[in-house]
């Protein structure tokens, strides 16, 4: 007497084809195949009766379970397809249909605000002589603090929390981080910019990130002036913005230059009336700069008394967010389609 349970299996199989057959959605095929085909489904099931079987009888009945699977299979397939195909044709007999409408545009990507204003601003400085320059995103304590006459007991190292790696190694804090770095590199006299990704580890609200970005500038000459530094700012910014923006230069304090400013602009989210972004003043704080302290051209093995620099820290999200009204900082890294879909060719030509 045969153990073999081929007719049930085969009324699986009839079973599976009507329900196929009947199926009117890709829904209630994948129904389908998930009840008959599944791991734990009605075909499979019969696998595990192989091993209750003799020897002689396994391979034919193994071959029986696989042929009943690929059969409903197929069955599953072809109706996929025709389902396809009437849908098709009802969409295309369709008297709402008009075929002369405009297809949908494929979505294309856009380019970052970020790296908009980025581009265009080594487009500027690229003319008025200066390198661009990529400086290391994880330096080490003596350039991003130590070189920039930032000692280890100094209070000014309170001014920005910093995410370490370990007792060497940190994100940088800034992008000053690269100063001494370019004057080891290049023979003076030389105009360099280096924008990045600088690192904070600090509360994040509408005007902070962790991660944000800035652009330095260092031109070291034998003789550079503040008024030279501040000319190029305004050429700078009336660039970017174009037209002239309103600034007012305030004393700052760094420890790597001396005298330091805070340059700020005119708010121009809210036209100098007070928002989230300039909190309440109307001015905001968008580039410190300075002369070079001594000890940061000695660090950079400069003779301070044969060359002199400048220095700036522009911030170039607080630029991005001035120059298209974004009113959170947060946004620029949120990744979200819908906030950069916004800048769909808004290329800064
Ligand atoms: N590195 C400073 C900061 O991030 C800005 C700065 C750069 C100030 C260059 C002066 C000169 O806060």
């Amino acid at each position: 007497m045969s153990t073999v349970p081929i007719e049930e299996l085969h009324a699986v199989r009839d079973l599976a084809l009507k329900a196929v057959s009947e199926a009117n959605a890709d829904g209630e095929l994948e129904e389908v195949s998930r009840t008959y085909l599944g791991k734990k489904g009605q075909i499979r099931k019969h696998m595990r009766v192989l091993g209750q079987l003799s020897p002689e009888e396994r391979p034919a009945f193994g071959k029986a379970v696989n042929d009943v699977s690929t059969e409903v299979e197929d069955a599953l397939e072809t109706r996929r397809k025709e389902l396809h195909a009437i849908r098709r044709a009802a969409a295309l007999t369709d008297p709402h249909f008009d075929p002369t409408l405009p297809g949908t545009r494929p979505a294309s990507g856009t380019v970052h605000p970020l790296t908009l204003v980025d581009w265009r601003l080594d487009e500027i400085f690229r003319s008025m002589g200066f390198y661009v320059l990529d400086y290391p995103e994880i330096d080490t304590e003596y350039f991003n603090f130590e070189a920039l006459n930032v000692p280890a007991d100094h209070p000014a190292r309170d001014m920005q929390d910093t995410f370490w790696i370990n007792d060497e190694h940190l994100l940088r804090t800034h992008t000053s981080a690269g100063q001494v770095r370019a004057m080891k590199e290049f023979k003076p006299p030389f105009k360099a910019i280096f924008p990045g990704r600088v690192f904070r580890y600090e509360a994040t609200d509408a005007s902070h990130d962790h991660t944000f970005h800035q652009v330095e500038g260092l031109y070291v000459d034998r003789e550079v002036s503040v008024a030279n530094l501040i000319a190029s700012m305004k050429t700078l910014l009336s660039e970017i913005f174009g037209r002239e923006v309103e600034i007012r230069l305030r004393p700052g304090y760094f420890p790597f230059v001396e005298p330091g400013f805070e340059l700020d602009i005119s708010c121009l989210v809210c036209g100098g009336g007070g928002c989230s972004v300039c909190k309440q003043s109307g001015w905001v704080e968008l580039l410190p700069c300075g002369l070079v302290h001594p000890n940061v051209l000695r660090a950079g093995g400069l003779d301070p008394t044969a060359w002199q620099g400048w220095a700036f820290g522009l911030g170039l999200s607080r630029l991005v967010m001035m120059r298209y009204q974004i009113d959170d900082i947060r946004h620029l890294l949120s990744g979200d389609i819908r906030f950069l879909r916004q800048f769909e060719g808004t290329g800064l030509e």
